[in-house]
């Protein structure tokens, strides 16, 4: 439920995200099964750039594909639609939080914990997600904490005061802006994601990633997602990659997440805090 105070403090900020006009219209057609193939790739191709970064994404060490790929039409037959809007909404927010940058948040270690995040979404995900989508994971893992951007770089003032509170009562963020607020930035990311129109399991992710209880009506597919997403937020605090705005003890061990052994969750922190520059890079690059 979104709150009438969230509302009156986001509602009328103009410069908030958003997503290009062909994202805008491709989640859209996507919610319309009679959308033929002809029609999307149509819709993609007014945006040249978008697309072409896709199909040059795609063909990357990220994707691990043998066979090159030249176009949309393709990438939809090979891919399909749901991956290739996954993989255009990837490649638009890492544009957002690169132009953070020069907002004076402090996004180098935002941007790590998000993209630490997204790895570790994946590689659950491809551990053993129980039929989630890695590529979706990944994303989800990305946009997490996109409520707290939007916190962090429009109510600058009291986001400072927020995270005060909560080193001074050593309570957790999520506590501390909801006295200040009186919402958290979990509903922040879920309302600017539902004004986004996009897929509800990433809207989820955004809003029920710190949540022990689940609404009634998520499907089994959703709460995976969603714990996914959850245990690589809480291993990437665990693990010290990059930083979750949380009070981190120095102390913090890898614990067991989501029916993974310790072992396995030290190796997967091991192999994204590796791993974590250069795919940031390759994804910079595109
Ligand atoms: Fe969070
Ligand atoms: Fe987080």
């Amino acid at each position: 439920m979104i709150s009438d105070t969230l509302e009156k403090r986001l509602g009328d900020i103009e410069d908030l995200p958003t997503l290009p006009l062909v994202l805008q219209q491709l989640q859209k057609v996507i919610q319309n099964e009679r959308t033929s193939m002809a029609q999307i790739a149509a819709v993609v191709a007014k945006d040249q750039a978008l697309a072409s970064r896709a199909i040059r994404l795609v063909n990357s060490a990220w994707y691990g594909r043998t066979t090159r790929i030249t176009s949309i039409q393709q990438v939809l037959v090979t891919l399909g639609l749901s991956t290739l809007n996954t993989l255009m909404l990837g490649l638009t927010v890492i544009k957002l939080f690169d132009n953070s940058r020069t907002l004076g948040f402090n996004a180098r270690s935002f941007w790590e914990h998000s993209f630490g995040t997204a790895l570790l979404a994946k590689k659950l995900a491809l551990q053993g997600g129980k039929g989630c989508d890695a590529e979706e994971c990944f994303v989800a893992g990305l946009l997490h904490d996109m409520g707290r951007l939007v916190m962090e770089q429009h109510l600058h003032e009291e986001y400072v005061a927020a995270s005060q509170l909560m080193q001074k009562n050593r309570q957790t963020l999520l506590s501390a802006e909801k006295s200040i607020f009186g919402f958290s930035h979990s509903e922040t990311g879920a309302w600017l994601g539902k004004r986004w129109n996009i897929p509800r399991k990433l809207i989820l992710a955004m809003e029920l990633h710190h949540s022990q209880l689940f609404p009634p009506d998520l499907t089994h597919e959703e709460k995976e997602v969603v714990k996914i997403v959850s245990a690589a937020n809480s291993l990437c605090l665990e693990g010290g990659i990059g930083t979750s705005g949380e009070i981190c003890n120095s102390t913090e061990t890898v614990h067991p997440h989501n029916g993974f052994s310790t072992e396995t969750c030290i190796r997967l922190v091991g192999e994204a805090k590796k791993e974590i520059t250069a795919t940031l890079q390759e994804w910079n690059t595109l």
